[in-house]
């Protein structure tokens, strides 16, 4: 099979286009095609050896697998040949828990494509119950916008931050892949939501996803804007997948016993943290990380009664993966970008 691998660290010019063997799956594992594979910021930060130094080269990474099912390994009678499925983003990769609960809380939970091969590639072997039949009625393209991002937002907004309806919220980077799907999710639970873009062809964006306030964060400050839009009062819940830079004026957002989620740290590493502004205003920070099978079904859910929907940016050949993360690294992306590894030329989405 063709597939972009990583033979070392690096830049985005580390990816190979090469023929690789096709894996055979164990019993208990069931042999995707991936008909598309959703690209996400985690890969880069992969690629480069910022998530883990053990890796096994040659690796193909790629969590958010879309495609259909192409042989079931000797124990596997959950699903059938030819069906259509979504792969969980996540799961815990050692099959002792693979009854963990909630998943993403068990010690060998990993992205999907960090610890065993991903989809970038035209198949994938993953195990059976980690496999969801794909019942969205959307397209490949579509679905693989969906999975890390779906069961983040669904995890962060409504578990950790307990959004619900009249919740007043502030997410971060509106028009980013996780920013957008936040957005989605918080209004779906009855929320009203602002949130920052970066720059102003990225407004549209956050407004088509149902953002009730859309900052650019490079004109305006916009702890400001938060403030004045909540009348001096604060949002309940800030959703934080920026960090660093931002992380003390989203503290400045929050109202007296306001809840900030952090997941995300693209803007930094490292935040600052005047504790005595955490203790008299009482403030809650909490860190998440994924979700659980649970949840990413909740979000499915929401899929299908139109509740939200994926943000398709463009779509990229495989052999056009490093242009792909390029593209993401340079904060291009509206939405989501997808690797489509049976097209071979480029495709009309990648030359738009
Ligand atoms: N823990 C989890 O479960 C989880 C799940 C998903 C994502 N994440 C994390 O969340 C973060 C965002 O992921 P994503 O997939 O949504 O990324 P993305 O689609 O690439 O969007 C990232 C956006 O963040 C904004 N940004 C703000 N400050 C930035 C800075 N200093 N450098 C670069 N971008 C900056 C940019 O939008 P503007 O130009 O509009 O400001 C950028 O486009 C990443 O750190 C990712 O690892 C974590």
């Amino acid at each position: 099979m063709k597939a972009a691998v990583i033979k070392r660290f690096g830049e985005a010019d580390v990816f190979e286009h090469v023929e690789v063997d096709t894996p055979t799956p164990p019993a208990d594992h069931v042999l995707i095609k991936v008909l598309a594979c959703g690209i996400n910021r985690y890969d880069t930060y992969l690629r480069m050896g910022a998530i883990t130094r053990e890796i096994t080269f040659p690796h193909v990474m790629g969590a958010d697998i879309s495609g259909t099912i192409e042989a079931l390994g000797a124990k596997v009678d959950t699903c059938t040949v030819g069906q259509r499925v979504i792969v969980a983003p996540g799961f815990p990769t050692n099959r002792h828990e693979w009854d963990f609960q909630p998943e993403n809380f068990a010690s060998s939970y990993a992205v999907t494509g960090t610890r065993f091969w991903g989809g970038y590639a035209q198949y994938a072997s993953v195990p059976a119950r980690f496999v969801i039949a794909d019942t969205t009625g959307l397209t490949p393209e579509e679905t693989a916008c969906l999975p890390l991002v779906l069961v983040t937002a669904v995890h962060a907004v409504r578990t950790v931050g307990r959004v619900t309806r009249g919740t007043t919220v502030l997410v971060q980077a509106g028009a980013s892949g996780s920013g957008s799907m936040c957005i989605q999710v918080a209004k779906a639970l009855g929320g009203r939501v602002a949130t920052t873009v970066g720059a102003p062809d990225k407004l549209a964006t956050a407004e088509q996803v149902g953002a009730d306030l859309v900052v650019n964060h490079r004109q305006e400050e916009f702890a400001e804007r938060v403030l004045q839009w909540t009348h001096g009062r604060g949002v309940d819940v800030v959703i934080d997948n920026v960090g660093g830079e931002v992380f003390t004026d989203n503290l400045r957002c929050l109202r007296r016993g306001g809840t900030l989620v952090n997941f995300g740290a693209v803007g930094g590493m490292h935040a600052r943290i005047n504790l005595l502004d955490l203790l008299f205003r009482q403030l809650s920070v909490h860190g998440s990380m994924m979700g659980s099978m649970e949840e990413l079904r909740f979000g499915l859910s929401l899929v299908r009664e139109g509740a939200l929907r994926p943000i398709l940016d463009r779509t990229f050949p495989l052999a056009a993966v490093a242009r792909a993360h390029e593209y993401m690294e340079q904060r291009r992306v509206r939405g989501k970008l997808v690797l489509l590894p049976w097209a071979d030329t480029p495709t009309h989405s990648e030359s738009a």
